[in-house]
């Protein structure tokens, strides 16, 4: 429980529960009853507000529309088997959403609001937290700059929102992913570890020339070398090299992904040696050929453990082996799972109960 906080709740005289099958889910399409509005003005945060879901208005000079301050979380909640609402690390998503905040000269959002927010919504909205194996519901806390004036500056003003959506399997078949060596994602110096919507935006034309040929998303290189590899897609990536499990470290270009670091804490708990360190695409490339690098995956929130069919590299398809339930990441996203609903004891303090 965090400190509590006055809301101003306006229920829903219906709940639109009937249009929701949890047997056929499309990520981010369903939006569940209410959601959370918090307004910074003057330096104040307002008494936040829960609202039936729906549209909101705003004026065509809000500053978010033209410069782009709008940051966001990926979380997710789970049912336990005794129907508890249960929350997966919030506060890691509370610490990097107020990182994010700095980064784009936002305000910062205290944990009352954030993670306040988050139970109180559950708690309205429980009915949508969706069981079943790889089922959950997505959770979007996003904050966006809302000053109506069209100079240059950090916005003076912000809304606070949070909005849940039920999830299912992101990708329903292991994904093709090209090593992108042209365009690239994150600079030194720059946004890359903030999560901030600019950062998709830039990722979408790549990705787009990259579906054009066939892929299903992008392997990220460095910007300076384009020799190494940084991320896929939406996610932290991952690979199993001699049976270890590598991954980039974490720097300015790469975002710190909880389940990143979910995975490296489950995988040492397995006696599995972890590297955290560069990874270059000659590396993986010749480890395909000659059968080192058994797997790579992505892995984030909305993915959680999402493993590659194959890697694209100048013209040439390097095929993975298949995934088997005695692989890395097949272990890995199961301990995950089985943490998050509360199968097995959480010796990590990650799960955070959402009291009825
Ligand atoms: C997440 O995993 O939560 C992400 O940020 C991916 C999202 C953009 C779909």
């Amino acid at each position: 429980m965090t400190e509590t906080l006055n809301f101003d709740v306006t229920t829903v005289t219906e709940s639109r529960i009937h249009q929701f099958d949890p047997n056929n889910i499309t990520f981010g399409s369903l939006f569940t009853d209410h959601m959370l509005v918090a307004d910074y003005i003057d330096g104040q945060w307002q008494t936040p507000k829960i609202l039936p879901f729906g549209d909101i208005s705003y004026n065509p000079a809000l500053a978010s529309l033209h410069y782009g301050q709008a940051i966001f979380e990926g979380m997710k909640a789970f049912k336990n088997d005794d129907d508890e609402v249960l929350m997966f690390r919030p506060q890691d998503n509370w610490q990097r959403f107020n990182i994010s905040a700095e980064r784009m000269c936002m305000a910062q959002v205290p944990e009352e609001i954030f993670i306040g927010g988050l139970e109180e919504l559950l708690r309205l909205d429980a009915a949508w937290v969706p069981k079943g194996e790889d089922n959950s519901l997505y959770l979007r806390p996003f904050m966006i700059s809302s000053d109506v004036y069209l100079g240059v500056r950090p916005s003076q003003n912000y809304r606070f929102m949070i909005i849940m959506s039920p999830a299912g399997q992101y990708y329903s078949t292991p994904p093709k992913v090209k090593v992108e060596t042209e365009f690239i994602r994150a600079a030194p110096g720059g946004v890359g570890y903030a999560k901030c919507a600019g950062n998709y935006a830039s990722s979408l034309y790549p990705a787009k020339l990259a579906q054009e040929q066939g892929y299903t998303q992008l392997l990220w290189t460095d910007a300076i070398e384009h020799k190494y590899f940084e991320e896929s897609g939406t996610m932290n990536v991952m690979f199993v090299i001699d049976g270890k499990l590598v991954t980039p470290a974490v720097s300015s270009t790469i975002l710190k992904g909880v389940t990143r670091d979910s995975l490296i804490k489950l995988a040492q708990s397995m006696g599995i040696e972890v590297e955290e360190r560069r990874v270059s695409v000659e590396e993986v490339i010749s480890g395909i050929s000659n059968g080192t690098v058994t797997e790579v995956f992505g892995a984030g929130t909305a993915v959680v453990v999402s493993p590659f069919a194959a890697i694209g590299y100048e013209g040439e398809d390097y095929v993975l082996p298949a995934i088997t339930e005695q692989s890395l990441s097949s272990k890995l996203k199961k301990a995950l799972n089985d943490v998050r609903t509360g199968k097995v004891e959480d010796t990590f303090g990650w799960v955070w109960k959402v009291n009825a």
